[in-house]
């Protein structure tokens, strides 16, 4: 996706990550500089926010730049910096915690403190060329997430192939919301050696 902006000052990488304050992790600049990029930024949120939204046939998107302002939920966004005369963003990954009542193995409640998949949107024109895998990978790993440890907002039938696919996972533990979380996800964590 396009914008009527340079977004090369903004993606000083290919994956930048983006929070509550709409400035890439990591921003440098003065006021002016930080209010411009803000600016931008909600603007490029809104706009792939209201793509995945088209994507998943939702009415209302999951991802705005005013819902990110009121969490401490975190958003990746892939750039592509050859696309066009200004660049493009083909991808977004929305991730936070949140506390969940969800069905263990045996069917009794846990109230946990999750890590959540909740938005996640690879542009039509990019789709099953490994993009989405690089987005996923590289939150992983910033945020020191494990993939069975993750809870999935009512993910689409891509993503299920996208986790399958990429993750192995695939055996889910019922649930009456709309999370759906692996086998795996209650497993306590191995004791170092
Ligand atoms: N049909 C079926 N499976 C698909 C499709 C598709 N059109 N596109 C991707 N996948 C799955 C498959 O497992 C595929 O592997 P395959 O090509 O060997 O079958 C795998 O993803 C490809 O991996 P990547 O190329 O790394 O993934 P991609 O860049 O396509 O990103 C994503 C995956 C984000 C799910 C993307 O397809 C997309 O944006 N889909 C539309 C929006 C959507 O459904 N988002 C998830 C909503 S739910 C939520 O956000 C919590």
């Amino acid at each position: 996706m396009e914008f009527r902006f340079d977004l090369h000052p903004i993606f000083n990488q290919s994956i930048i990550k983006v929070n509550s304050n709409l400035l890439p992790v990591g921003f440098r600049g003065d006021r002016r500089l930080a209010l411009d990029t803000a600016t931008k930024m909600a603007e490029i949120i809104n706009e792939m926010g209201s793509a995945s939204a088209r994507a998943q046939g939702l009415s209302n998107p999951v991802t705005t730049a005013q819902k990110l302002r009121m969490t401490d939920q975190n958003i990746y966004l892939l750039g592509d910096p050859n696309q066009g005369r200004n660049g493009a963003v083909v991808g977004l990954l929305k991730v936070g915690k949140k506390s969940l009542y969800v069905f263990d193995q045996n069917g009794q409640t846990q109230m946990v403190n999750a890590p959540c998949v909740l938005d996640f949107y690879v542009h039509e024109s990019r789709q099953r060329s490994g993009l989405g895998r690089n987005l996923f990978d590289t939150m992983l790993q910033q945020e020191d997430f494990v993939p069975q440890k993750l809870a999935v907002d009512r993910p689409s039938d891509k993503l299920l192939g996208f986790l399958r696919k990429h993750y192995g996972l695939q055996k889910t533990i019922p649930q009456m919301n709309n999370f759906v979380v692996y086998d795996g996800f209650f497993e306590k964590p191995k004791p170092q050696e």
